[in-house]
């Protein structure tokens, strides 16, 4: 079962996301929004170290972040919600594994891979929509391929199919959600859904 986030911000801005009246630019403001708390829920659980450091009062243990981050946007609707990440996460690396959906058939047709490593890091793929999985069930086998070993699929709208997908393809890879949605429907897109984030990201 994915993790699905909990929030009235989140149901707030996911109502403003599906409506078919807002434009690009409110549309990027929203995605980087509820970007910021799908990051915040997905990194809930990543270790942290002591250190020890000196206030101007004291020493003390102080404590960091004690394992490193990957953030892997699918492009290019994923683009939407990397920022939050850089803004957050000071020594975030950044990869990008380039996947389209074939209008047709909905099989997704990999042009772009950029990866830095991997190994002992948390690794976040991000991408908004999780519609057949069969991006997603991609792209993680790629980052696998790659040398990810502690995997998360973050997205914004899943359907229930997708998650089946996902789960049966990767059952060690956690999904973290803003909301699960109905179906699909004849073309694979996600009802009630938004529609193609990518085109009402870039205006395309
Ligand atoms: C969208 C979305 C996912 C994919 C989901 O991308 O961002 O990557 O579709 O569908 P699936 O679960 O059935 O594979 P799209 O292929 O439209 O490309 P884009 O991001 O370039 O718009
Ligand atoms: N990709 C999208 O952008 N929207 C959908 O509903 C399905 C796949």
């Amino acid at each position: 079962m994915p993790h699905v986030l909990q929030h009235p911000l989140a149901h707030h801005i996911l109502t403003h996301l599906r409506d078919k009246t807002t434009k690009p630019a409110t549309f990027r403001t929203l995605s980087q929004q509820i970007g910021v708390l799908l990051a915040i829920e997905a990194t809930r659980d990543l270790p942290t170290k002591s250190v020890p450091i000196e206030t101007p009062l004291e020493p003390m243990d102080g404590t960091v972040l004690g394992q490193g981050l990957v953030v892997v946007p699918i492009l290019r609707a994923g683009l939407g919600m990397l920022q939050p990440y850089t803004d957050l996460f000071p020594n975030v690396s950044v990869g990008y594994v380039g996947l389209e959906r074939d209008h047709e058939t909905a099989v997704a047709r990999s042009y772009y891979c950029k990866l830095p490593p991997m190994a002992g890091k948390r690794v976040l793929c991000v991408d908004p929509m999780l519609a057949t999985g069969g991006s997603a069930a991609q792209a993680l086998s790629v980052l696998k391929e790659n040398g990810a070993t502690d995997l998360r699929l973050v997205t914004i709208v899943s359907a229930p199919e997708g998650i089946t997908a996902v789960e049966s393809a990767h059952p060690d890879v956690p999904i973290i959600t803003a909301v699960v949605d109905r179906e699909l429907n004849a073309s694979s897109y996600i009802l009630p859904g938004l529609g193609d984030f990518g085109d009402r990201l870039y205006g395309t």
